[in-house]
């Protein structure tokens, strides 16, 4: 076996050995050039990895420094939100301030205009109070059903005490609609119909208002009707009102003293000053609602 493996050998060798120069020669012709390029590479590696890692080092510090400036700015962000804060509590303190200085003026005025030594408190110049029909009004306190129609004018309801200060037909007590001749908490409701509008705000709201929840008792009903400012407002912009109307039920017709109109209403206005005034279960029982020149609101109270 070994004889005929070395004869083999000796006869393959001749046509074996071309074939392999012809290899070697190839695998020299492809390997030497990888080489030489190898080389390339590794002196360029060597030559630029210096420059790399100062790249490397550059963008690292880029980084560092981005996020040092991020920081800077967060914390620059956040004092500024620290003075907005500071300011918006600065424009709460003035805010505040002006309130009580709006507050402090409006007592001084009230005082001026309507306290001790002024003309409007002037004794001689108020209607004394003067019950005309005592019978009905016994008659009615005694049935639980005492009723006054404050301001009636001319117009006196049958089943109420009517009360003005002028002296006309169906007029049961003659007095100031801030001095009512009643006991406190014997009146069971207060009715007015075209009378708040004749008063400033603040003479309502210190004065008159207070007047009537005393003389109320608990439980007893506050209900008026006054001019509709909303309704009318609405109506004069939209053309749909006449302005001359507008005009007189704004001011009041002026025919004679205490015909004169110093504030208006909405529906919403009047119920805050009545719960202000310590009313509850403020109602709207009408709104808009056509009276000659007028558009008018119902609204409806209770004393606790
Ligand atoms: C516009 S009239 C309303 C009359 C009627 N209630 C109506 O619905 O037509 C206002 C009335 O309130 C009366 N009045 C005004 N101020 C008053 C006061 N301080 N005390 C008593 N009555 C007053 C006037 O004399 C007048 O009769």
């Amino acid at each position: 076996m070994a004889r005929l493996t070395s004869v083999a050998r000796k006869i393959a060798a001749p046509v074996l050995r071309p074939v392999w120069r012809r290899l070697w020669a190839h695998i020299e012709a492809r390997v030497g050039p990888i080489d030489a390029r190898l080389g390339a590479l590794e002196h360029g590696w060597r030559q630029n990895i210096p420059a790399f890692l100062n790249a490397v080092n550059m963008v690292s510090a880029f980084g560092r420094d981005l996020r040092r400036q991020g920081n800077e700015l967060t914390s620059q962000g956040q004092t500024l939100l620290d003075h907005q804060h500071a300011l918006s509590a600065v424009g709460g303190d003035i805010s505040r301030i002006w309130d009580r200085i709006e507050f402090v003026r409006r007592e001084i005025m009230y005082e001026m205009a309507h306290g001790p030594g002024s003309r409007a408190a002037a004794p001689e110049e108020k209607t004394q109070s003067r019950t005309l029909a005592p019978e009905k009004v016994a008659a009615a306190a005694a049935q639980g059903a005492l009723r006054v129609n404050l301001g009636c004018g001319h117009i006196a309801l049958p089943d109420y005490i009517n009360v003005d200060m002028r002296d006309l037909p169906g007029v049961d007590v003659i007095a100031e609609v801030d001095d009512l001749p009643f006991d406190k908490g014997s009146v069971d409701e207060v009715f007015s119909s075209h009378l708040l509008e004749h008063f400033p705000q603040e003479a309502l709201r210190r004065r008159l208002l207070p007047h009537w929840h005393a003389a109320l008792r608990p439980g007893g009903i506050f209900r008026a009707i006054v001019p509709d400012a909303e309704a009318m407002l609405a109506g004069a912009s939209a053309g749909t009102y006449a302005f001359e109307d507008f005009r007189e039920v704004i001011f009041g017709a002026q025919d004679y003293d205490g015909d004169y109109h110093y504030n208006m209403f909405t529906p919403a206005s009047l119920s805050t000053i009545l719960e202000e005034a310590g009313f509850d279960n403020v109602a709207i029982a009408a709104a808009g609602r056509r009276n000659g020149k007028c558009f008018e609101f119902e609204i409806v109270a209770r004393r606790p």
